[in-house]
This record gives C-alpha cells, structure tokens and sequence, in this order.
C-alpha cells in the first residue's frame, strides 16, 4: 500500500492510498486531474506534472519537454513513471475540464413514448412498454414516468433527465468519459480490449460507472425539485459511436480493429438497465442503443440523422460530425449515403506541438491582420484566459489564415515570412511568441491528412450519389468538435469547398437529440431503425482508385 499525496495550485492537498503500483498518468486521469492529448502514450509533453519526493530519474523523452533546471526541479511527464511507494506530486494547472456540448438541433415530432402506465380498474398502475403490460404499481403512480437520454462519446458523456409525458428536459449532466485513460480515439479502446485481459469488461466497468455517477449527479441536481427518485426512471437511449456501445455491452470491438472492420452487430440493442448494467433505476427500466450503419458510422449519426430529418428532407443535404474519425452522409437524389474516413488525431489538438483540448486557455480562433513584418497575429482564447495552445478549432483557423495570407504554398509548405522561423532546421509559424505558442510544419502536415481524408470522402459520396457541390443545399456539422469553429476555417482549411461556407449550419450534439426523440416517440425509433438499413455505405478502404482522391484532396 502506497500513499500518494496531491498537492493542487490552490494551495489544497489530498491524499489518496493504493493497493497496486499504477502509472501516474493513470491514476492522474482517473480522478479527472489531468487529460493531455495522447491519453498517456507519451508522445504530447502536455501531462507535466513535479514529483517532489521521492527523487525520480528522468527519461529520455523528458529531456524534450523539461530544461536541466526543471529536471531538477522535479518536474516530470506523469506518464513515463509509476506509483509504488509514497509520492507527493505537484500539479501545476487547476483540473482540465473539456467544454462539452450538450444540446442539439431538435426538429418537430409528434410525442408517442415506448413506455407507459395506464390507470386499472382496482387503482393500480399498469406500466406498458408499447403494448405489453411489463409491471403492475401500487396505487396511481402516472404522474412518476421519467427517462434518460443519453450521448456516449469517445470524449464526453451527456445525460439529460426528460419527463416522458410532458418530454420536458428537466436537467442535463455531462462528464468526460472515464474510458480515456485506456487510450482517446477508438482504435486505442478497441486495442486495449483486444491486447489486455478482460480489456472489454474493465472498459464497460468504466462507462457503467460513468452513467451510475451521471445519474446521481442529476439527482443531486433536481431530484428534491422534482420529488423523483432513481426507481423513477423507466428507459434510457442512448446515441454512440459504435465502439462505445460495444463496449458499453461489454461486446469485444475487436473485429472492427482488423480488416475487413465489421462490427460484432450493428442493430439496435436493448438490455435491462437495472438487472443487467446494475444502474439505479427502475428495475422495469430498459435500455435502448440506436442501430449503427457500419463499423464507424455509429448510433451516433444515425440519431444525427433523424434528429436534423435529412432523411425526410427533398434537398441535398451533407451531415458531418468530425473528431479522430471524420464520419459523413450525404442526403442527395432521394438517398442516403454514408461513409467514415480516419481524419487522424489532429483536429481534436492531439499530436499538434502546441496542441490541447477545446477547453480553457485553448486557442479557438486566429486572425492575421496586415502583412509582412506588421503582420499581427490576433487570438480568441477560451475562457479569455493566458492561452495554453491551439485546439482543433484554433489550429483550423490558423491554417485558413495561412492559406488566406499566402503563407502556405498550396501544397503545404510554409513560405519565407518573418513570422515563419527555423528551430533545429524545422519550420514554425510564431502565433504567440509570449506564451511559445507555433505551428510547426510537421503540425500542418497533420491538419493536410485530415483536410485530403474528409474531402476525399464527400468527394467519393457525391460522386456515388450523383451530386454536384454546387447542389448542396445545407451542410449540417454536429459534434463537439463544430463547437468553436467557423465556417470560414472549415473552407478556408478546405475541409469543404469555399462555395458552400454561407450553407454550413453547427447542429451541434444530435447525438442526444436523436436519443431524445427515441425516448419519445416509437415511430421514431422505428424510423431510425429503417434508415439505418437502407443507408448506401461505402467503404472508402476497399474502393479502386481512393488513393488518388486522397493525394488530390490534401493540397490546399
Ligand atoms: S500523456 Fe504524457 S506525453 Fe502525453
């Protein structure tokens, strides 16, 4: 047993005790003390923390991140060491909380929830899950029929707490989900469950703690307001990328980690909440996952679909939800078209120099104002707080500027400017010299194979659809990732082509909204269901000809 002791910038200090040796990092992010972009792997120099007893040798990788004098200091990345015996750690930012968004566009519906009670004739209650009578309460308890809707990302985890009679939303929770200390994208989860023993049920064992903390939490929130209880809850749906809800099932994803990359199912999923995933609520309570398309196109945009009705739409409409995996449809010609491409961690600040996550101090937005030796470099900073590096949106709009300013040389390289310098012979764009904040060459390299797989993709739809660009009608982007971003960064970047920045609309987290509508309406849920099986999918991997796409995608 082993204590380890946390002192926090505030001035506070806590202790904790261990059964086990651990890796820092590890332990770190499990208490939601620290999340730095490559989720503990080693490669971002962004989990710095100082260890002041014991004395710890460095590593070699530290030795690029940290002066000698910093070394000395005490000053080590918390993932290259492990906890075994006692350990006192500085931590030297206040907790990192992602921004997370939790609405989405809604559009109109007629309410027809799955689940509920009817009064019988002896005054009891009658609970019905569609026709069937699943339970008989004492007394009349119709006024007490709540359920969750829910979004399980890589990332977050929303819940909000809907009254299914009224459908009024009456709280919304949201925590990062704790599957990230095994790794922030799903190949790293799906790798995890595939490489360490029981990589699967320890990764359900953390989202089901998850939703257990988030009910409790929205409980505490307006449980007493309200006069419900946990018992009170009779369904929950929920809206995830299809990695999640395997995983949230405690199903192996480890066939969507190998080619031909196909899911263990791809349908709806229903299970018992109480009974099955031990969450505190009603033991009636039943669990509904949206159905996926494919492998990477998930519940999460089939609910995108359904909660923005392209599917019922006559326009051309393109949907797209961008993170480590950039997953596409395209509404065009009477059809609906699907296609998922690995953008890379990139986007979401991860493998960028001055990368973070979208979250306080992060750069969202950059500005060059003037040019040559008066250029002046303009940001907007989360929070409006000293800025701590650029997260995907800022890195966008650095990158359209440079593509505006004719910094960048179409095919990538950054031009002679005297805000581009060399360090050790590699190029970087100074945006913050205060605060050494840049743009290295190697970063924009990154932003290229994200821009070249996105464009590639809606290319190859539009081109299967029999859709022009210039027949876009709207282009709807949901997710967290849209939040900070401006559509000029989406064309300037060329992620989507320059003619259609007036029609790009931010839906934000449709994920939940989709699982919203599931929750109210059977019909809804019964559309779903069908779309999802009539969706053409392609699979950019196995597609003659893609590569040339893609190299033609990635120039500016
Ligand atoms: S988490 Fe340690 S370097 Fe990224």
């Amino acid at each position: 047993m082993a204590k380890v002791t946390i002192k926090h910038d505030n001035g506070t200090t806590t202790t904790y005790e261990i059964a086990q040796e651990i890796n820092l990092y590890q332990f770190l992010a499990g208490l939601n003390l620290i999340d730095a972009p490559c989720g503990g792997a080693g490669g971002c120099g962004k989990c710095k923390v100082k260890i002041m007893q014991p004395r710890t040798a460095w590593q070699e990788e530290e030795t690029a991140v940290f002066t000698g004098q910093e070394l000395a200091a005490g000053w080590r990345l918390a993932c290259q060491h492990s906890v075994s015996e006692d350990i006192t750690v500085v931590l030297p930012t206040e907790e990192v909380v992602s921004e997370i968004i939790s609405q989405g566009y809604l559009r109109d519906f007629a309410p027809k929830p799955y689940f509920a009670k009817r009064l019988a004739q002896n005054g009891d209650t009658m609970v019905m899950a569609g026709q069937e009578i699943i339970g008989i309460e004492k007394g009349d308890t119709r006024d007490r029929l709540y359920g969750l809707a829910v979004d399980i990302g890589t990332t977050t985890v929303v819940a909000g707490l809907i009254d299914l009679s009224s459908g009024q939303e009456l709280a919304s929770v949201s925590c990062l989900n704790g599957q990230k200390t095994f790794g922030q994208d799903v190949i790293t989860r799906i790798n995890y469950a595939m490489t360490n023993t029981n990589g699967t049920l320890i990764q359900q064992k953390t989202i089901l703690q998850d939703l257990r903390k988030l009910i409790k939490g929205i409980f505490a929130q307006c449980g007493r307001d309200y006069a419900i209880t946990f018992k009170d809850i009779y369904e929950i749906t929920v809206g995830g990328n299809n990695t999640m809800i395997h995983l949230l099932a405690g199903i192996d994803p480890s066939s969507m980690g190998m080619s031909p990359y196909l899911p263990a199912f791809k349908g709806a999923l229903v299970a018992k909440g109480a009974s099955d995933w031990q969450l505190p609520v009603s033991d009636l309570c039943r669990v509904y996952c949206l159905p996926a398309v494919s492998a990477f196109v998930g519940g999460d945009i089939s609910a995108g679909i359904l909660a923005c009705g392209i599917h019922q739409d006559a326009r051309n409409i393109l949907f797209i939800d961008i993170g480590t995996n950039g997953e596409m449809v395209l509404s065009g010609n009477g059809r609906l078209t699907a296609c998922s491409c690995a953008a890379g961690p990139a986007l979401e600040g991860m493998n960028i120099s001055c990368g973070v996550r979208a979250a306080r101090g992060a750069i969202e937005d950059v500005r060059l104002i003037g040019s040559g030796a008066d250029m002046l470099v303009e940001v907007a900073v989360i929070g409006e707080v000293r800025p701590t590096g650029l997260c995907g949106s800022g890195l966008l709009a650095a990158v359209a500027e440079l593509v505006r300013t004719g910094i960048l040389h179409k095919s990538g390289r950054l031009l002679e400017h005297p805000l581009v310098e060399k360090v050790a012979g590699k190029k970087r764009f100074i945006i913050d010299r205060e605060n050494e904040i840049y743009l290295t060459q190697q970063d924009i390299r990154q932003v290229q194979l994200a821009k070249g797989a996105i464009l590639s993709g809606i290319q190859t739809m539009l081109q299967a659809a029999g859709v022009d660009f210039a027949e876009i009608d709207r282009v709807l982007v949901a997710g967290q990732f849209g939040a900070h971003l401006k559509a000029a960064s989406l064309t300037g970047a060329g992620l989507i082509p320059r003619e259609l920045e007036n029609v790009i609309t931010y839906v934000g987290n449709t994920s939940k909204s989709g699982a919203y509508l599931c929750l109210l309406s059977t019909e809804e849920r019964e559309s779903v269901e069908q779309l999802t099986s009539q969706i053409n999918y392609i699979e950019l991997s196995h597609l003659a000809g893609f590569d040339a796409v893609f190299v033609k995608a990635i120039e500016f």
